[in-house]
C-alpha cells in the first residue's frame, strides 16, 4: 500500500498486523494511524522514462552474433508455463536439434539456463568430486577459466600447457594421461582467445584407454566445424546459444553420455550446485523417463529462439554449415594477406574458422582500429583476450554472420581503418 503526499513523495505503510487489527484506529484513507511510514529514498529512474533505444550493429567479434529475423520473431510467440505440455514439446524438439548438432544419441541432452560459463560450471560441478584428478589442456583463457572452476570444486587440478595459438597432439595427451591418470580430461575445441582449433579425433579413445572421462568446450566452434560426440567418444560437451547457433545469449546446451552419467550416479558426495545439477536438469528436460518436476523456470522465450535457430541449422545441414564457415574463413585469410596482415595462428590446419586472430602490426594502436570500425560503420571486431590481449584483433565468422558479404565488409573497413590510423600516426 502507498499514498502520494502533497509534494509527490511516496510513503510506504508497513505493519501488516496493525492493518488487519480491527481495534486499531484508521485514517480516512484506511491507513492505520499506528502504521510505520517509510519515506522512499529511491524514486523512479529518469533513464527508464525514455523509450528503449538499441542501435543496429553488425557483430563481427567472437560473439554474440546478430540473430536472424525468424529467431527474433520466435521470441514474440505467446508466453507459456515452463511445464505446460506445449512447452515441453518444444523442449523435446530442441533436444532433437541438439542431438543433431552434437551428433549424439545420448539420453541426457539438455540446456543449462545461462551462458557458456554455465555449461562449464555444470561440467565441473557434476563431474568433479573432491580430490578427483582433473587434467586441463590449457592453451588460452578458456583452459584457465576451467582450471579456476575445477579448483573451486576441490578438484586435484593438473594442467598441461601449449603456447597460445598451438594445440595438443595425441602424443602430448597420451603422455599426460599416463603421467596424471586423471578422472577427467578437459579440452577446448575452439579457443576463441587465440583462434586455435583443437583436433579431437582419437582423444576419446585415448581417454578410454586410461579410464578418463573426456569433457569438451565447444562454445566458440560447434556448428562451424565438424564435431561428432559419439564417434569421437566424447563424454560431456557443452556450447553456447549466441555463437554459431545464432540465438540470443542465455542457453548453454549440453550432453552427458552414459559413462558421464555413471560417474554422476556413483558420486559419494552431493553435487554442490542445485541449479546446475545434471540429474535435475535431465529430469526437467525429460531425459530420465520420469515425470518432469519443477526445477527452475525455464527461460521460455529463449527456448523458442533456440528451437528456431536449431531448425534453421537443420534445414541448412551440418556439412553445408561447416563448408560455409571454412570458405568464408579462407576468403578472410586471403583478403587479410592482401592487406599485408599476418594471422596469429601460423598453421592453417590449427585455425578455427569461427574466430580469426589477426596480428596487430608493430606501431599500430589496435584500439584505434576497433574504434574506427565501430564509430564509422557500427561494426564490431574485438581485441585480444587473455594471452592474446593487445596482440591481435579477433574477427568472428559465426552462423548468421558468416557470409562472403560480411567478409568483404570487414576487409574493406580494415583497409580504410589501417590507412586512417597510419595517417593519424604520421600526423602526430
Ligand atoms: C570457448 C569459449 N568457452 C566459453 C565461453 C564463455 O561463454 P559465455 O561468455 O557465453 O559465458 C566462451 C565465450 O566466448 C568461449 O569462447
Amino acid at each position: 500500500m502507498f499514498s502520494v503526499g502533497a509534494r509527490g513523495v511516496r510513503r510506504v505503510v508497513r505493519s501488516m498486523v496493525a492493518a488487519t487489527t480491527t481495534s486499531t484506529p484508521r485514517t480516512a484513507t484506511g491507513v492505520s494511524a499506528a502504521a510505520e511510514v517509510i519515506k522512499m529514498d529511491v524514486s523512479q529512474p529518469q533513464s527508464l522514462k525514455k523509450a528503449l533505444s538499441v542501435p543496429n550493429k553488425l557483430l563481427m567479434g567472437p560473439g554474440p552474433v546478430n540473430i536472424p529475423l525468424r529467431v527474433h520473431n520466435a521470441m514474440m510467440k505467446p508466453m507459456l508455463g515452463h511445464l505446460h505440455p506445449e512447452f515441453t514439446e518444444i523442449m523435446d524438439e530442441v533436444k532433437e536439434g541438439l542431438r543433431y548438432i552434437f551428433q549424439t544419441k545420448a539420453n541426457v541432452v539438455c540446456c543449462v539456463s545461462g551462458t557458456g560459463h554455465a555449461g562449464m560450471e555444470a561440467t565441473m560441478c557434476n563431474l568433479i568430486e573432491p580430490n578427483d584428478v582433473i587434467l586441463i589442456a590449457q592453451n588460452g583463457i578458456w583452459g584457465e577459466r576451467a582450471a579456476d572452476m575445477a579448483h573451486r570444486h576441490d578438484g586435484d587440478v593438473r594442467v598441461i600447457e601449449k603456447p597460445a595459438g598451438d594445440v595438443f597432439s595425441l602424443h602430448d595427451l597420451d603422455s599426460a594421461l599416463s603421467q596424471h591418470k586423471p578422472a577427467i580430461l578437459f579440452m577446448v575445441q575452439g579457443e576463441s582467445s587465440t583462434g586455435a582449433l583443437q583436433p579431437l579425433e582419437g582423444v576419446g579413445s585415448l581417454c578410454r584407454k586410461h579410464g578418463t572421462l573426456l569433457a569438451v568446450d565447444t562454445v566458440a566452434s560447434l556448428g562451424g566445424v565438424p564435431f561428432y560426440m559419439d564417434a569421437w567418444e566424447i563424454d560431456v560437451v557443452y556450447t553456447g546459444s549466441q555463437k554459431v547457433i545464432s540465438a540470443p545469449p542465455s542457453m548453454a546446451p549440453m550432453a552427458f553420455n552414459d559413462r558421464a552419467m555413471a560417474k554422476v550416479h556413483a558420486r559419494k558426495t552431493p553435487i554442490r550446485s542445485f541449479y546446475t545439477d545434471i540429474t535435475w536438469l535431465a529430469n526437467y528436460w525429460g531425459c530420465d523417463g520420469l515425470p518432469r518436476k519443477y526445477h527452475h523456470t525455464g527461460p521460455v522465450s529463449s527456448v523458442y529462439a533456440l528451437r528456431e535457430a536449431l531448425s534453421m541449422m537443420c534445414e541448412e545441414g551440418l556439412e553445408s554449415l561447416w563448408s560455409r564457415h571454412r570458405s568464408c574463413a579462407q576468403k578472410l585469410y586471403d583478403g587479410l594477406a592482401d592487406l599485408g596482415l599476418q594471422l596469429f595462428v601460423d598453421d592453417p590446419a590449427k585455425r578455427t574458422p569461427t574466430v580469426t586472430t589477426i596480428c596487430v602490426p608493430n606501431g599500430v594502436d589496435w584500439t584505434k582500429v576497433t574504434k574506427y570500425f565501430m564509430s564509422k560503420y557500427r561494426v564490431e571486431i574485438s581485441g585480444g583476450l587473455g594471452p592474446s590481449a593487445g596482440k591481435v584483433w579477433r574477427v568472428g565468422l559465426m552462423g548468421y554472420n558468416c557470409t562472403p558479404e560480411n567478409v568483404d565488409k570487414v576487409l574493406s573497413i580494415m583497409k580504410e581503418a589501417l590507412a586512417n590510423v597510419s595517417k593519424l600516426k604520421s600526423n602526430l
